[in-house]
């Protein structure tokens, strides 16, 4: 009886036994050893009852303790171990999700670099920037005064066929849209240098433009130009025929040619389209330059006196060129990309390249 009544002990042995358990099978059994039915904590209350009153009751409220602190232990030591299976868990089933390098542990991460446009666009702004232009920007989105009107385009004038417009949802119907061409952008420097007062203008505007274009080996809806205006004292046709040249030779090298075709542009006059020697084909007529040997860049000539009048330059007082024509298709030119689609598909074997 003496042993049965070690209270003490009894509890030392369910802590030591409860500690002892590691996992949830474990503890569940050790439950049963310290607290079930056989346990020795079970046995001394069945023991009770041979005891007279008052040592039945002081005995009982200690073993009721006893219990309550075995009960509390075995909670606790369970609620740790689930606690521990869980991380576990989470542990072996944890994914890595940072990104998979190809090559070897040792070889160093691969560097991305620019797209093959926006290196374009650098390489054309350090041709101009070399020539004496300085580089300028305009907005994406334009009002159609911005991006027609003061490009002596009037509403309804059909020459606006030859832009498929994007038109925004945004104020009157057609008053905004997706800038068609980087000319805007011309109108934009004119109006800002007379009112600064800051003529003359030698500018290239590189930019994206959009058109309602089903692409194709030569065009993308989405696609960028780089617009150039030459606002000065005594500018001739002959300025413009040299600054293409110029720049056609540094760009695409001594063996590209250039050559210029009477055109129609509302807002130069006269105008010309300005092609260079298919790269692909070196003139020899392929599918990428539907077989004429020559890939049109884009058009030029001296500005019309129209659209001095809607920015406020005195067309007595000065003259002046512009040009604009295709990043991408310089790009496509210059690396023979026989399909410009190529250039937005990201497919990194081909954009590596560059
Ligand atoms: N903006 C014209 C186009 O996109 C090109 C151009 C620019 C023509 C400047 C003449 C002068 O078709």
């Amino acid at each position: 009886m003496s042993s049965a009544l070690d209270i003490d002990g009894l509890v030392k042995d369910a802590e030591a036994s409860i500690s002892a358990a590691r996992t949830t099978e474990d503890i569940r059994q050790v439950a049963t050893e310290v607290g079930g039915k056989r346990s020795p904590l079970a046995e001394a209350h069945r023991a009770l009852g041979a005891l007279d009153p008052g040592a039945r009751k002081e005995l009982g409220r200690l073993l009721y303790e006893a219990r309550t602190t075995i009960d509390a232990l075995v909670e606790r030591r369970r609620t740790e171990i689930r606690f521990a299976e869980m991380q576990a868990t989470m542990e072996s089933d944890r994914i890595d999700l940072s990104e998979f390098i190809p090559g070897t542990v040792k070889s160093s991460p691969t560097r991305g670099h620019l797209h093959l446009v926006s290196q374009t666009r650098d390489a054309l702004e350090d041709v101009f920037v070399g020539m004496g232009f300085e580089v300028a920007e305009g907005p994406d989105i334009e009002t159609d005064w911005f991006n027609f009107g003061a490009l002596n385009i009037p509403p309804a004038h059909p020459a606006r066929g030859m832009w498929d417009t994007f038109y925004l949802n945004l104020g009157a119907p057609e008053s905004t849209l997706l800038r068609t061409h980087t000319s805007p952008v011309q109108i934009h420097l004119m109006e800002a240098a007379v009112v600064n007062g800051d003529l003359p203008i030698h500018a290239v505007m590189p930019g994206r433009c959009y058109r309602r274009d089903t692409p194709d080996a030569r065009h993308l809806p989405v696609f960028h130009q780089i617009e150039g205006l030459v606002v000065d004292k005594g500018i001739t046709f002959a300025d413009l025929a040299g600054t293409i040249e110029v720049f056609t030779a540094a760009y695409f090298g001594s063996d590209i040619h250039s050559r210029l075709r009477p055109a129609y542009f509302p807002f130069t006059e006269p105008s010309a389209e300005f092609e260079v020697t298919c790269t692909i084909c070196h003139g020899e007529g392929c599918r990428t330059c539907s077989q004429t040997g020559w890939i049109e860049l884009g058009g030029c000539g001296m500005v019309d006196p129209a659209v001095f009048d809607a920015v406020g330059i005195d067309p007595d007082q000065w003259t002046g060129f512009a040009f604009g024509f295709g990043i991408d298709r310089c790009a496509q030119m210059r690396h023979q990309i026989a399909d410009m689609r190529a250039l937005n598909e990201n497919d990194i074997r081909f954009l590596r390249q560059f």
